[in-house]
């Protein structure tokens, strides 16, 4: 075996950036200050919950109060569930779905309801869909205290088309609706809609993070913006003493670097599509369209336990899933171009032995 490019493990397993944040982000922890790490915020005296939540009600047209912060996105779906799901109530989910949704409802004694994706094409490349009929037949039947949509959704790729959502928030304005755009910004910076789907579903609540598309996982920050009847969770999110003081201003700092987003951006989009020639120009193996910073591949079944050695001993993790509705797919973050070109040399090495 020929020595193995990386001398250390390669995580293109889990979604997180392997770019990183705007190299801003360091020069300021570099000078950390006194009053980011003894102090509290001193927002709440200003009648805002923190610097970000209003920079970012300002950017968007919003009051301040509907903007919620988090510790990620997954704090917020907690909360949301936690708020407002009673023992024996219903959350519908994407049956093809990251798999804290499939948790998550238990916490409190609720469950889950699925809906499908179907597979087809779009401009012309493989791809999931959201099969809005269906999700409003399955809607009508079960009556769901709460609703996950996830777009672009985790891990098939695939976004909700602003067609079927407003089809569907139609139809579901009896139930809290959230909408995960945790991978925002990979597909699509578009944020045009927002502020008129909050306006019209006041049940709606859309989350994003700055985990994915800001690279900032680590830093766990999340915000959300809340139609107006989420009243109770505006006050349950709510913390008086302020949130951590370092990731918001490491928030701030990687929305005022659009340049250095957009050229990596950039470069993963071209990286997709050398993924898109590579792998279907490989016997087997099919990659699904992607809006976000991941590719769901499939491949044939009887090669995964020997492709997932194979790579491992060459530093290189990718994740093959293991779930009911995934048996031959696997889901490979997009890494830098030199991993990227480095994990497709192996998998060509791996089929040719
Ligand atoms: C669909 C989806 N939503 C939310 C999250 C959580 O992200 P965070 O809590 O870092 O914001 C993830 C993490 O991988 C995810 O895949």
């Amino acid at each position: 075996m020929s020595k193995p490019k990386f001398d250390t493990i390669q995580y293109l397993d889990r979604n997180e950036s392997q770019y990183g944040p705007t190299p801003k982000v360091y020069e300021y922890l570099k000078n950390v200050q006194i009053g980011d790490v003894a102090w509290y915020s001193r927002d709440f005296a200003r009648g805002v919950k923190s610097k970000l939540s209003e920079r970012i009600a300002a950017d968007y047209g919003f009051k301040e109060t509907q903007i919620i912060l988090s510790y990620g996105s997954e704090d917020i779906l907690k909360q949301i569930i936690h708020r407002y799901l009673s023992r024996g109530e219903k959350v519908l989910i994407p049956r093809e779905a990251w798999w804290y949704y499939k948790k998550v409802a238990y916490e409190v004694g609720g469950f889950n309801v699925e809906y499908p994706m179907i597979k087809g094409k779009l401009d012309g490349v493989d791809s999931f869909l959201y099969d809005v009929d269906k999700m409003i037949k399955i809607y009508e039947r079960e009556r769901p205290r709460i609703v996950i949509i996830a777009s672009p959704n985790n891990p098939t790729g695939n976004m909700i088309s602003r067609e079927d959502l407003g089809k569907f928030l139609d139809v579901c304005r009896g139930a809290i609706v959230m909408i995960d755009e945790a991978y925002w910004g990979f597909g699509s910076t578009d944020n045009s809609y927002i502020k008129p789907y909050l306006d019209e579903y006041p049940n709606l609540i859309i989350c994003r993070t700055f985990s994915k598309y800001f690279a900032l996982a680590g830093a766990r920050v999340g915000f959300s913006f809340a139609g107006n009847n989420l009243e109770e969770l505006k006050g349950f999110t709510t913390r008086y003493l302020g949130y951590n003081l370092i990731s918001e201003n490491l928030a701030m700092i990687a929305l005022d670097d659009v340049d250095y987003y957009q050229k990596v951006t950039g470069m993963m989009q071209e990286d997709k599509e050398y993924f898109y020639k590579e792998f279907s120009s490989l016997p087997g193996f099919k990659a699904y369209k992607s809006y976000a910073n991941f590719m769901l591949v499939d491949m044939p079944r009887d090669i995964r336990k020997g492709l997932d050695k194979f790579l491992k001993e060459r530093n290189m993790l990718i994740k093959f899933l293991e779930e009911e509705a995934f048996k031959t797919e696997t889901r490979i973050t997009l890494g830098t171009r030199e991993q990227n070109y480095y994990l497709i040399e192996c998998i060509r090495e791996f089929l040719k032995q």
